[in-house]
């Protein structure tokens, strides 16, 4: 049984706030945020959008574009940060309820900026015991939990969501390999309290994200790197195979180094972090989306999705599409 990606969909907040409208309220600049991460503008959620409003537009027209009905769904996996509620119930179910998915099973997933690889990979393992389609969502509302005053966070943030439909079907390639990783070790480079942990900190709305940029850069990198190659070296593949590699979209210069690391040219990278900036899980999923809409993906193309972030976590699928 192979398992392919049959719909892709996005739910992106209607507000644009570009560079400049940031610099109005912080000692910031276009020309600094260009410079340093290649973001122009981000949206940013208005109060009556949220996580899970993000995710029920994108699965919805990830649904529309598979053809497949939300009764048919088997299991919802839903990748986050910012959940709705603190704790329960999960973005999940609401995206479940919202859409009718009522044969369904529905749980949200907390691998951060790597979420919506491990959702994949989770999704699919599922799927090989009970084989009905999958709906695999990224959302994340950054813009809720950044602190605005710390302009060494807060530019590099963005909300949105991107959703995909799994089926199984006996069509060669899909998903074929993935890599998932963590190493705790590193936890301390970028959290956000308002755990149990930390009762002090209050309510989980009110702690802001905290991050050690320069050490999430450094470890991005090597990651990033390490999965593209391991994943080739596991399918016996060469990076001339590879059509695309499809990152999460942190930042434009984790790419560049990533692009010099392994020889090859940002043309075979798929990068939109100037106008959407970092989605956290939303990366990945969203680029799909544009690239489909874009037509840049074509029956038979090798690609890569690659994902890093807090835990520390990373990982990558290869799939041929
Ligand atoms: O999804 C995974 C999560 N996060 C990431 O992947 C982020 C990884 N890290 C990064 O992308 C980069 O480390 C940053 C973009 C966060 C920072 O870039 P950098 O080139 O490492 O800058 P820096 O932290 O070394 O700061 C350089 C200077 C500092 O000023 P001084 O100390 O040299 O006077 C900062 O205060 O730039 C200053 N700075 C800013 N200036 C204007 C930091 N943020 C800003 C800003 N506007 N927004």
């Amino acid at each position: 049984m192979n398992v392919h990606i049959t719909g892709t969909g996005s739910g992106i907040p209607a507000r644009l706030v570009a560079n400049g409208e940031l610099a109005k309220t912080l000692d910031t600049s276009d020309e600094w945020i260009v410079s340093h991460t290649g973001i122009r503008a981000r949206r940013i959620a208005g109060p009556d959008e949220s996580t899970a409003t993000l995710a029920t537009a994108a699965a919805r027209t990830a649904l529309a574009r598979a053809g497949v009905k939300p009764e048919d769904l088997g299991i919802i996996v839903l990748a986050t940060s910012t959940p709705d509620y603190g704790a329960f119930p999960s973005c999940a179910c609401l995206v479940q309820r919202d859409i009718g998915a009522v044969n369904a099973g529905a749980f949200d997933l907390f691998a951060a900026c790597t979420g919506f690889i491990y959702a994949l990979e989770t999704a699919r393992s599922l799927m090989l015991r009970d084989p009905r389609p999958a709906l695999v969502i990224g959302a994340d509302v950054m813009t809720r939990i950044v602190d605005w005053k710390d302009r060494n966070t807060c530019v590099l943030f963005g909300d949105g969501a991107g959703a995909v439909v799994l089926q199984a079907s006996d069509r060669p390639g899909g998903l074929r390999d993935s890599i998932l990783r963590a190493d705790g070790t590193g936890s301390q480079h970028l959290v956000h309290e308002g755990g149990c942990r930390t009762p002090e900190s209050g309510p989980w709305q009110k702690a802001t994200l905290q991050m050690q940029g320069r050490q999430v850069f450094n470890f991005a990198v090597k990651a990033f790197d390490e999965t593209v190659r391991a994943l080739l070296a596991r399918e016996k593949l060469t990076l001339d195979d590879v059509r695309w590699i499809v990152p999460h979209q942190a930042n434009i210069r984790i790419i560049e180094a990533t692009a010099r690391r392994l020889d090859i040219g940002m043309d075979r990278f798929y990068v939109n972090i100037d106008e959407l900036a970092n989605t956290s899980a939303g990366t990945i999923p969203l680029a799909l989306d544009q690239m489909i809409r874009e037509e840049k993906l074509h029956s038979g193309d090798t690609i890569v999705l690659v994902g890093f972030g807090a835990g520390l976590t990373w990982g990558g699928t290869l799939i041929k599409w």
